[in-house]
């Protein structure tokens, strides 16, 4: 259960930082570098893209857990100067941790430790904003419901730094620096063990597209000023940038079980909220597919244990589209995404209110569910409806869904979002939050239990 991050650091304190020769993860090459382009012994300079060119150890059995942080010379973000507290040897009376092993896939299921693993989850994305007490009454309410898996956000860039909460990068003048305070990465250790403290498994967006919580926005302001949102997609700095932001993060929990899967980030579109795309973004998904090729690559060269998915919203590029969502335009194409070789799993969200579907909503939502599940054959990858919500006749359109999503074979499914009461009142609700007094939660509780059954 502890996290290794006391070892990773002192292996940090190691790496030549003044050297000619590029340290293992670094970067060395690519359009627009301009640093070294010689590996330190032991790595092989490997082209990830055409933009960044990477040291990666020259045997692909070595162990990569103990190296994951070095830093990339393309931002200056300096090495971590505080310990980390030790926040998983503090977690409360919980029953001992029976997580252990990582989720992996076979054909359109996920198994862990050689059995079924079912994606009966939610999401809760403000876990680590909140105290150790409150982070454990959630996760406390969510595996009481029977859920298995918790989507949260593994991100929150800030340009002043905070004294409450979490926040992970700061930013000053196209610099970001890894926050390892108080109110930093400790925090997310602690939502890490306390997930599985309750027997839980996390599913972890790495940025957002949404500006909240800075997400692709804040890189795009700091390092391409002036830039369209998709810069963040294709501008070799904003991507340096983000694989050491990844470094970082996912190169702390490399051997920690209790992470089922990263997520590139939630809901990537090309586009603002006008609907309009800057022109060189592909909105029939060429940009964005691109983009989680390397983002995904990189990932699984530093990380690999875990899963890795877009965590996009599932959008079909039909060319006879019968509504909005089958051919948007925004950049995403569900079907070609899902054959990327280093994304282990596809997602897709339902929000019919927000996409022209209020009139026929479950219905509507009934027949995408049905038509993703049939991706997920033709791709024999799993598929999770990861993000669905309503605000009209939730208990009938959600028991509507869950029934589909059972008999479609669809692979799993995380309800936003869970709701508790927390220390100082009900946690953040958006209209979709169901608590455990509510009449959303003993359905999605049966639901639950179903597809354990089904399996
Ligand atoms: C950021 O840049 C501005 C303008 O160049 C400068 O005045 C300021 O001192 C810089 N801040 C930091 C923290 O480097
Ligand atoms: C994507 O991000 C842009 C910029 O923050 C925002 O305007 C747009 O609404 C977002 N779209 C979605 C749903 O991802
Ligand atoms: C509602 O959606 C379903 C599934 O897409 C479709 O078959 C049906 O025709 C729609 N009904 C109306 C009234 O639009
Ligand atoms: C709620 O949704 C269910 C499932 O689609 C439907 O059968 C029912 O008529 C709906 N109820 C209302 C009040 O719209």
């Amino acid at each position: 259960m502890a996290i290794k991050s006391s070892f990773v650091l002192a292996a940090l304190a190691l790496l030549p930082f003044v050297s000619a020769q590029q340290s293992v993860y670094s970067q060395c090459g690519g359009i627009g570098w301009t640093g070294g382009t010689t590996c330190v012994a032991g790595t092989t300079c490997t082209v990830l893209n055409s933009y960044y060119y990477q040291c990666l150890p020259s045997s692909s059995t070595t162990s990569k857990s103990s190296t994951t942080t070095s830093s990339h010379p393309t931002t200056s973000s300096p090495p971590p100067t505080t310990t980390p507290t030790t926040t998983a040897s503090s977690t409360s009376s919980a029953p001992s941790s029976t997580v252990t092993g990582y989720v992996k896939t076979s054909g359109q299921k996920f198994t862990l430790n050689g059995a079924d693993y079912v994606v009966a989850g939610t999401n809760a994305y403000w876990l680590a904003q909140q105290t150790d007490a409150d982070i454990d009454t959630a996760f406390a309410d969510i595996a009481a419901a029977g859920l298995t898996t918790v989507r949260t956000w593994g991100f929150n860039d800030v340009t002043t730094a905070q004294t409450y909460g979490a926040y992970y990068q700061l930013w000053t003048n196209g610099t970001a620096t890894f926050n390892t305070g108080a109110y930093g990465i400790s925090r997310f250790d602690s939502v890490v063990a306390k997930a599985k403290a309750h027997g839980l498994r996390l599913i972890v967006a790495l940025t957002n597209n949404w500006s909240d919580y800075g997400g692709m926005d804040v890189y795009v302001s700091q390092l391409n000023s002036g830039g369209t949102h998709d810069t963040f997609y294709t501008n070799a700095k904003i991507i340096a940038a983000y694989e050491n932001y990844i470094s970082e993060f996912v190169g702390r929990y490399v051997n920690e079980p209790g992470i089922m899967a990263w997520e590139l980030a939630n809901e990537p579109r090309c586009s603002g909220s006008t609907g309009s795309a800057s022109s060189a973004c592909d909105t029939t998904g060429s940009t964005i597919a691109t983009w989680a090729k390397t983002i995904s690559t990189y990932i699984k060269s530093i990380d690999p244990n875990h899963l890795v998915a877009i965590g996009d919203e599932g959008w079909f590029q039909e060319a006879n589209p019968p509504t909005y969502p089958y051919a948007p335009g925004v950049g995403i194409n569900f079907v070609t995404n899902l054959a990327i070789s280093t994304l282990d799993f596809g997602t897709f969200h339902s929000y019919p209110e927000s996409w022209g579907q209020s009139a026929n909503e479950s219905a509507w939502g009934v027949q995408w569910i049905i038509d993703h599940a049939s991706a997920q054959k033709s791709a024999n990858k799993p598929v999770l409806l990861e993000e669905f919500g309503v605000t009209t006749n939730q208990t009938g359109i959600y028991t509507q869904w869950w029934n589909t999503v059972i008999s479609s074979g669809l692979t799993g499914d995380l309800i936003w979002q869970a709701g508790s009461q927390l220390t100082n009142g009900a946690s953040p609700n958006d209209g979709y939050a169901v608590y455990p007094t509510g009449t959303v939660y003993p359905i999605m509780e049966s639901a639950a239990a179903a597809l354990k059954v089904r399996g």
